[in-house]
């Protein structure tokens, strides 16, 4: 083998070796690009403590941007299988947006009420008047404790979510 050989090798590996490290660190530059931004991937999942929540009392919270419905029901508010239940506690979990054309239902007295084409929801979300064709939709969630997390999908989201769709 001739040091001209040799030489030519020494350099073709060089390159090859030099080509390797860029593309692997370009490539890690370009997934650094692609990822989603923390804050995106926070915003993507919200925690919600269930246990300070006041029977009775519905509270909004914002999930994606929509509008979420969580009702701790008392005890005389009619049980439903879509009632997410943790003790001796039970819940309504909703997205708070209208299912005839999407407006944000309010709650007057027992009942979500939309202002829009008067739709009514009653404490388990499901529509009991006006034109809305289904029972509010169940955003996915998982159960940790006495905390939702919105965004995961869980066990119990999954069953809500498959009762809800008998009910259109
Ligand atoms: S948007 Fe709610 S009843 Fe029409």
């Amino acid at each position: 083998m001739s040091n001209d050989t040799n030489r030519r090798d020494f350099l073709g590996y060089s390159f090859a070796a030099v080509a390797a490290v860029g593309g692997a660190a370009s490539l890690v530059g370009m997934k650094k690009v692609w990822d989603p931004l923390p804050s995106v991937l926070a915003g993507g999942f919200t925690t919600i403590d269930l246990a300070p929540l006041k029977a009775g009392e519905p509270e909004t919270f914002t999930w994606r941007g929509k509008p979420i419905f969580v009702l701790k029901k008392t005890a005389d508010m009619e049980g439903s299988e879509r009632d997410l239940i943790i003790g001796d506690d039970r819940y309504t979990v909703a997205i708070g947006l209208c299912t005839h054309l999407g407006c944000i239902p309010a709650w007057k007295k027992d009942k979500w009420k939309c202002a829009c084409h008067g739709g009514e929801f009653n404490p388990s979300a499901k529509q009991v008047f006006g034109p809305p064709p289904r029972p509010l939709d169940v955003p996915p969630f998982e159960v940790q404790g006495t905390t939702i997390v919105l965004g995961n999908e869980g066990p119990e989201s999954k069953k809500i979510a498959a009762f809800v769709a008998t009910q259109a």
